[in-house]
């Protein structure tokens, strides 16, 4: 835990204007400074700046935060790491944690073993780079090698890529001469030792490429040979380290993540060779799984900068149907997983050689495919006629969609499914169903609701779905009216605005469904029963999603669109005057809301004692529904004479 002085100190310190002006060029316009959003491609800007708030805002793409959720954003970093960076750019202390003495031993002997290693790797990241450019046999062997392969000289410097030279001890001398402790290397992988207890250079005559953490640094080495031995393998690989978790990295994806951040996708190959020759042909979003499938650390990873993943499979037959089991993970972690199938023979590494890296780039946009309708196409060629095949078929198919967590993109899939392999779709849903169910036993949080029972149902929950993003906008527009007015004064009643807002809430019994909102509510009224409300303590509040909640809401007044007031269906009033107005309007939106949401309930709940024929409960809903639609009527009028403009 990092002490909220701290936390506050370095927020404090962190100017959002100095913070952000290092990676944009910011122009004052008013009292806020603009310029173009480094989160997506723009021509003319539509990123906003406001020192005085604190806060930045994209009205293009609608990332907003403070400070701290910029570094967050651009870096790719976690909310520790990006304090940190902060903490470092602002010369504020760590601050040191507490821990017992004897964590504190084994800490620091990790830590130092860990550093060590980082020490001898970056020793070997230069030492094998050097001899690729300068050794006269890296370059004739190794340098004309990546030439060979139509590798530039700046792409080789980017990725770091080296030479070992044929031998048995170069590297072991070199690691002597520079009084290097050979332990380390050996824990490495980069120097072995025989049963006679003599060691030799783990890497010999092999062209290296090294492996990058996140953050950019060497933790791991691949070594290529250089002619085809049936003897020695293609690559040698450093083993697991106390640096290197194989299942956890993903190679190429230091060099990626801000533009998988920029193209919320990442493309996915097999081969160290693959990603630089996209990166070369300015493809710079792709990464390599290193000839396996994918771990679930190295998914988890990859859905920290997105849910979009596309997988470039080589063209071969054989290859696609075992990846195509590899990706039914994918599918369960919630990504979104198109394919683009290469033409037999060649990989992304040999096509975008050949047909350049123009053609290339059109090539993956207009061959990307959706994954679930790509099986169904590649399975049905294969199954034909025959009746079982085809049964067999369908369920690999359901089996697959039943992994999406999604409800709505399951339903579609199963949609979609349907008409492109000629099924009822009923009985898809029917088999989803039955296997849904069978995943949700097996992981517990899928709720009742997720179950679609029929198509009637499916459409009742895509309407409730946009229910509830209307829900979103009024309950959003509460916590602006909170930050707004929260601390005035609203009648003798009751001390503020934002007491009166907590208490109309439980006295209505609105039920609030945005987590945030909830969140924030809970905060304020917190504070109020501490008898003090600090509303500008939000935007420095130490969970970055409620900071970046916030902020997006204090935007709303930097700059405000004509069709603002259309889009989002509520009001604005700038310069505050008539704040009474604007929170009582704001309130009978939500009750509106509220009303709309229990008659919806009361429907279903009609129809389905309609249905089993019990017509006493018929009519006590049908005397519900009359309630509410006073109700709805009353409130309805209520806001036309509220707002008198
Ligand atoms: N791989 C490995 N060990 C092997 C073979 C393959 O670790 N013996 C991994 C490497 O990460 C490699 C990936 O699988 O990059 C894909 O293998 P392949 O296509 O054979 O290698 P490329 O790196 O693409 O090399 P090239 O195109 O030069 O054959
Ligand atoms: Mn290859």
């Amino acid at each position: 835990m990092i002490p909220r002085t701290k936390i506050d100190e370095i927020v404090d310190a962190a100017r959002v204007e100095e913070v952000v002006g290092e990676y944009v060029n910011l122009k004052k316009r008013g009292v806020n400074l603009t310029g173009l959003c480094p989160f997506h491609q723009e021509k003319s800007p539509s990123f906003s700046v406001s020192p005085s708030k604190g806060i930045y805002k994209c009205f293009g793409c609608g990332k907003a935060g403070n400070a701290v959720n910029f570094i967050m954003e651009v870096e790719q970093l976690n909310y520790i790491d990006a304090l940190k960076h902060l903490a470092e750019r602002y010369r504020i202390d760590w601050p040191q944690q507490e821990v017992s003495p004897e964590q504190l031993l084994k800490d620091k002997l990790r830590t130092s073993e860990r550093e060590s290693l980082q020490i001898i790797n970056n020793f070997a990241e230069r030492y094998f780079a050097d001899l690729l450019i300068n050794d006269d046999e890296g370059k004739t062997v190794g340098l004309s090698y990546f030439e060979e392969r139509g590798f530039r000289s700046e792409t080789i410097e980017k990725f770091k890529l080296g030479y070992a030279k044929e031998s048995w001890d170069h590297l072991t001398n070199a690691a002597h001469t520079g009084g290097y402790n050979l332990e380390l290397f050996k824990l490495g992988g980069l120097i072995k030792e025989n049963d006679q207890g003599k060691v030799y250079d783990a890497y010999r005559n092999r062209v290296i490429f090294p492996i990058h953490s996140v953050s950019g640094k060497p933790i791991a080495f691949a070594g290529r040979y250089l002619i085809q031995d049936p003897k020695s393998p293609k690559y040698v690989n450093s083993p697991e380290t106390p640096l290197y978790h194989k299942s956890n990295e993903l190679y190429g994806l230091f060099f990626a993540k801000q533009a998988i951040a920029k193209n919320s996708l990442v493309y996915l190959v097999e081969g160290y060779t693959d990603v630089i020759s996209l990166n070369q042909a300015g493809i710079e979003n792709v990464v390599a799984s290193s000839g396996t499938s994918l771990t679930e650390g190295q998914i988890k990873l990859i859905k920290r900068f997105t849910d979009n993943i596309c997988v470039l499979y080589d063209g071969d037959a054989a290859g696609i149907k075992a990846s195509l089991r590899g990706t039914d993970m994918l599918l369960e972690a919630g990504l979104n997983v198109k394919i683009v199938l290469f033409p037999d023979g060649e990989d992304p590494d040999s096509y975008c050689r050949k047909i350049g890296p123009l053609a290339f780039g059109a090539f993956l946009d207009e061959q990307r495919q959706d994954f679930i309708l790509f099986k169904a196409s590649l399975l049905i060629g294969d199954a034909g006629n025959d009746p079982i095949k085809r049964a067999e078929l369908i369920k690999d198919i359901v089996s697959s969609i039943s992994k999406i967590p999604d409800v709505f993109k399951r339903s579609t899939f199963l949609r979609e499914t349907a008409v492109l392999l000629k099924i009822d779709e009923q009985l898809l849903i029917s088999e989803a169903n039955r296997l849904v169910r069978g995943n949700a036993l097996k992981q517990p949080k899928l709720e009742e609701s997720q179950y679609l029972q029929t198509s009637t149902e499916q459409e009742l929950l895509i309407d409730s779905v946009q229910d509830l993003q209307l829900q979103d906008v009024q309950e959003k527009d509460l916590i602006r009216v909170m930050l707004n007015y929260g601390d005035k004064p609203y009648s003798d009643e009751f001390v503020s605005v934002a007491h009166f807002i907590i208490n109309e809430i439980s006295m209505e019994e609105l039920e609030i469904e945005h987590p945030i909102v909830v969140q924030i509510l809970s905060i304020i009224q917190h504070q109020i029963t501490e008898g003090s409300i600090k509303f500008h303590n939000l935007i420095r509040h130490e969970d970055p999603i409620i900071t970046e909640f916030v902020a997006d809401i204090m935007s709303k007044d930097i700059e405000v669109s004509p069709n603002w007031h259309k889009k989002y269906d509520v009001f604005i009033d700038p310069v505050g005057y008539n704040f009474k107005e604007d929170v009582d309007s704001s309130l009978l939106r939500l009750k509106i809301k509220h009303v709309e949401k229990l008659m919806k309930q009361n429907q279903l709940e009609l129809e389905n004692f309609e249905k089993i024929g019990d017509m006493d409960q018929v009519d006590i809903h049908v005397q519900v529904h009359m309630h509410l639609t006073q109700k709805r009527h009353d409130l309805t009028r209520k806001i036309e004479t509220t707002i008198t403009r």
